[in-house]
């Protein structure tokens, strides 16, 4: 039985996130495409033979709904830039946004964050129930895996292989899944800035990190250059996107979130806003955003989806 994707696919028509500003010139357009063929191949794989219907419909809940798609962007904008061909990356960007859908899934449990709403509808927990969520959180990650694996005829095995082993390191100990137990451990503790900025880099910092050295190492062409200024582009907007998120839980609202605002502040966690103040917390978002785009300097004009989303991850309303 093929997925009813057009019970999914109504809540995921692409959106264009900055629509009406001048600030961006080609980032939505590129968007738009990014969402369309990360949309378009998550819906094929999910179409796969899955003996348990309700894990499958469940999957799709979870990863066809309406996320904004910022890591399978920078998967695309970092194989543009550096030269490749965006159907190389496809398994890439999916890779990347399966690991995400999952975390947040876990993100939300009970035992968690306790969050009920997820991309504007009921969290996958409540929606089904909380078993289903973990069983969907360990299917969608061994199934990032399985794509990342799959035999790309214009991939070197060889670089696939690497390709494994910098997911693996982003999504597990060394990288998210020690920050989300830094974050869990966090409630209601006094952070200094150096313990909170590790704890970002790890739950949010690494998968962005990985999702723009995929993407580069999807190009045959990207040089060693390439890759290292790439590294410290990802590493400032990964950090931000972080400090964005902290400053929507106490400055957005829950209908344009689509997630709880207040979550934060709710489960008293250490946030750039707690410990810096709202002001000090924007300065440092900006900063590093202004650090992601000089480290593009050497970049043509095929890095300018890269160069607006900088900008993007500090104004972004959700
Ligand atoms: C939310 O990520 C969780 C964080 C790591 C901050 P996004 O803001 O990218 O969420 P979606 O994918 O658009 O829902
Ligand atoms: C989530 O951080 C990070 C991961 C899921 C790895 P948050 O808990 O701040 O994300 P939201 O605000 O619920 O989206
Ligand atoms: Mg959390
Ligand atoms: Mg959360
Ligand atoms: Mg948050």
């Amino acid at each position: 039985m093929a997925i009813q994707k057009n019970l999914y696919l109504t809540t995921m028509t692409a959106d264009p996130l900055t629509r009406n500003s001048s600030a961006y010139q080609v980032l939505d357009s590129f968007l738009v495409q990014c969402q369309q063929r990360v949309n378009q191949s998550l819906t094929q794989h999910l179409d796969r033979d899955i003996p348990s219907k309700s894990l499958r419909t469940a999957m799709a809940y979870a990863c066809l709904n309406g996320g904004k798609r910022i890591r399978p962007l920078l998967v695309y904008g970092s194989v543009q830039a550096t030269g490749g061909d965006l159907a190389c990356a496809d398994n890439a960007a999916c890779a990347v946004e399966l690991i995400h859908s999952y975390s947040l899934v876990h993100d939300d449990l009970p035992s968690m964050d306790n969050d009920d709403l997820r991309r504007g509808k009921p969290s996958l927990h409540k929606a089904f129930d909380e078993a289903t969520a973990i069983l969907v959180g360990d299917a969608l990650q061994s199934l990032a895996f399985q794509l990342l694996g799959e035999p790309i005829p214009a991939l070197d095995p060889g670089m696939q292989l690497k390709m494994v082993h910098v997911l693996a390191e982003a999504a597990g100990a060394a990288g998210m899944v020690s920050g989300q137990s830094l974050d869990f451990q966090g409630s209601g503790q006094k952070f200094n800035l150096t313990m909170l900025e590790a704890m970002h880099r790890s739950k949010t910092g690494a998968l962005i990190s990985a999702s723009v050295k995929l993407g580069a190492l999807s190009s045959p062409r990207s040089t060693a250059a390439q890759l290292e200024a790439l590294g410290e582009y990802a590493r400032n907007i990964g950090l931000a996107f972080q400090i964005q998120d902290d400053i929507l839980d106490v400055t957005g609202d829950t209908k344009t979130l689509g997630k709880p605002q207040g979550s934060d502040q709710g489960l008293d966690k250490p946030t750039y806003v707690s410990l810096l103040g709202l002001e000090a917390a924007r300065a440092k978002a900006v900063e590093l955003s202004d650090k992601a785009l000089n480290s593009l300097r050497a970049f043509s004009d095929l890095a300018a989806p890269l160069r607006e989303l900088a900008t993007y991850t500090v104004k972004r309303m959700h």
